[in-house]
C-alpha cells in the first residue's frame, strides 16, 4: 500500500547478506506475551532537552546528501542556528524548523535540519515529549532509530509521514527472516491496524512492517492541536512496541520519570520475537529527529495524502512551511 514508504536509509546500502535465522514457534510467542505483561522497573540513562540537542557531544547535525533524494539541504550545527532553523526558547523548548522564509524557485532545495544521538543503544525504553511536530504539503517528518549497518541492524520508525497525513506510520526495516505475524493485530490498540506484514527490507522492496494508527491525534495537525504528546518505545530481546499518548492523556508515571510500560494498555505497535528475532536483527541504534522535504515516499504519496500540483512547487513556496517544525521538550532513554 504504500509503495516507498520508507527511505530513511543510511549510505551505503550495503550488501543484503543478512543472518539466516531459525523460524520461531508457539513458545517464543508465549515468551514475548509473558514478557509483555511483567512489570520492569526502568532507570532513567539519558535525558536530553533545552541545549543537549544542540551540544556536539551529544547530538550530532547531518549536513551530507539526503539520501533519500529529497530537495532538502541539511544544515551543520553552526549553519542550522545561524538561520534560526535550531534553537532553544527560553522556556527550555527546543525548535528544529525547516526554512518558512526563503523563496526559492522549483526544483531548488530548501533547508532543513537531520540530528541523531552520538551514543548508540542496543535496547530500552525510549520516551519522547514533543509539544508539536512539523507537518504540511512536501514534509516528511521521522522520529526514529537506526543501526548503521542497514538493513541488518535494523531502523525503528516511531513517527512517521508525510504531507497531510492524519495518522502515523510506526516501521520496522530489518534484514532477512524478519516479519510481524497477523496474529499480533488483537494485541494492540484497536486504533492500530497492520499495514505490511514484510520488515526485511532492501533497496527494491523497502516498505518494511508497519502498523497505521488511525488516531488523528497521533500525527501531523491533529497532533499539534492537542499540545502534542508522548511517544514510548521499548526495545527488548522479546519485543518492540510503541505508545502514543496525547498531551491530555500522559501517564503520570512517565511525567514523574518512573516509566511502568505494563501499565499503559494495548500499545499502538507491537512487534515480537514470534516473528522476527528482535535481538539479532536490531543493534547500534542512534536516535534521530529529521524534516525531510520532498523526496521517495513525499512524493510518490503526494496527491493521496492531501496535496495538489507538484512537490517542487511547493517547496518553492516558503509559507507552505510555517508548521514544518518540532517543538521538542525532551527525549529520554531508560535501562532496565
Ligand atoms: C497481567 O498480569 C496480571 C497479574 O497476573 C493480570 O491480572 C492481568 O490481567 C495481566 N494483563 C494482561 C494484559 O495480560
Ligand atoms: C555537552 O554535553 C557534555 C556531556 O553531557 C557535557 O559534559 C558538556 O558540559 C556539555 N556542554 C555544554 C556546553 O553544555
Ligand atoms: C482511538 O482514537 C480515538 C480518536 O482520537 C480516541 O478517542 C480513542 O481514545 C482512541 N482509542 C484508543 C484505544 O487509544
Ligand atoms: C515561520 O514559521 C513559524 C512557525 O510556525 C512562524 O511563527 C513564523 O511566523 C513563520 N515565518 C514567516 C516569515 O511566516
Amino acid at each position: 500500500m504504500h509503495f516507498l514508504s520508507s527511505f530513511l536509509l543510511s549510505l551505503p546500502l550495503l550488501s543484503l547478506a543478512g543472518h539466516r535465522t531459525r523460524s520461531f514457534g508457539q513458545q517464543h510467542r508465549r515468551a514475548a506475551l509473558k514478557a509483555r505483561n511483567t512489570t520492569t522497573t526502568y532507570v532513567l540513562e539519558d535525558f536530553y532537552q533545552g541545549q543537549s540537542f544542540l551540544n556536539s557531544s551529544l547530538w550530532t547535525f547531518f549536513d551530507d546528501t539526503d539520501p533519500t533524494a529529497g530537495l532538502v539541504n541539511y544544515q551543520s550545527s553552526a549553519d542550522a542556528q545561524s538561520k534560526g532553523l535550531a534553537y532553544v526558547q527560553e522556556d527550555g523548548t527546543t525548535i528544529l524548523k525547516v526554512d518558512n522564509t526563503t523563496t526559492l524557485t522549483s526544483g531548488q532545495y530548501r533547508d532543513s535540519v537531520r540530528i541523531a544521538t552520538t551514543k548508540s543503544y542496543n535496547g530500552g525504553l525510549f520516551i519522547a515529549d514533543f509539544y508539536a511536530m512539523p507537518y504540511g504539503c512536501a514534509t516528511w517528518p521521522a522520529f526514529w532509530t537506526v543501526g548503521p549497518n542497514w538493513p541488518n541492524q535494523g531502523e525503528i520508525d516511531i513517527i512517521e509521514g508525510v504531507n497531510l497525513n492524519t495518522h502515523n506510520q510506526i516501521t520496522l526495516h530489518s534484514g532477512d527472516d524478519c516479519a510481524i505475524q497477523s496474529t499480533l493485530s488483537s494485541l494492540v490498540s484497536s486504533n492500530s491496524t497492520i499495514g505490511n506484514l514484510q520488515c526485511a527490507s532492501s533497496a527494491s522492496s523497502n516498505t518494511g512492517c508497519t502498523y497505521i494508527d488511525s488516531d488523528a491525534r497521533s500525527y501531523g495537525k491533529g497532533f499539534n492541536q492537542q499540545g502534542g504528546g508522548v511517544y514510548a518505545m521499548e526495545w527488548t530481546n522479546e519485543a518492540i512496541q510503541m505508545w502514543f499518548f496525547s498531551r491530555a492523556h500522559i501517564p503520570s508515571d512517565i511525567t514523574n520519570k518512573t516509566p511502568n510500560p505494563s501499565s499503559w494498555g494495548n500499545p499502538a505497535a507491537l512487534f515480537s520475537n514470534s516473528g522476527c528475532d528482535i535481538g539479532s536483527h536490531f543493534s547500534d541504534h542512534t536516535i534521530t529527529i529529521n524534516t525531510d522535504v520532498c523526496g521517495g515516499w513525499t512524493e510518490s504519496a503526494f496527491s493521496s495524502s492531501g496535496c495538489s500540483g507538484t512537490c517542487a512547487d511547493t517547496v518553492a513556496v516558503a509559507s507552505n512551511f510555517d508548521n514544518a517544525q518540532w517543538s521538542i521538550n525532551y527525549v529520554a532513554t531508560y535501562q532496565s
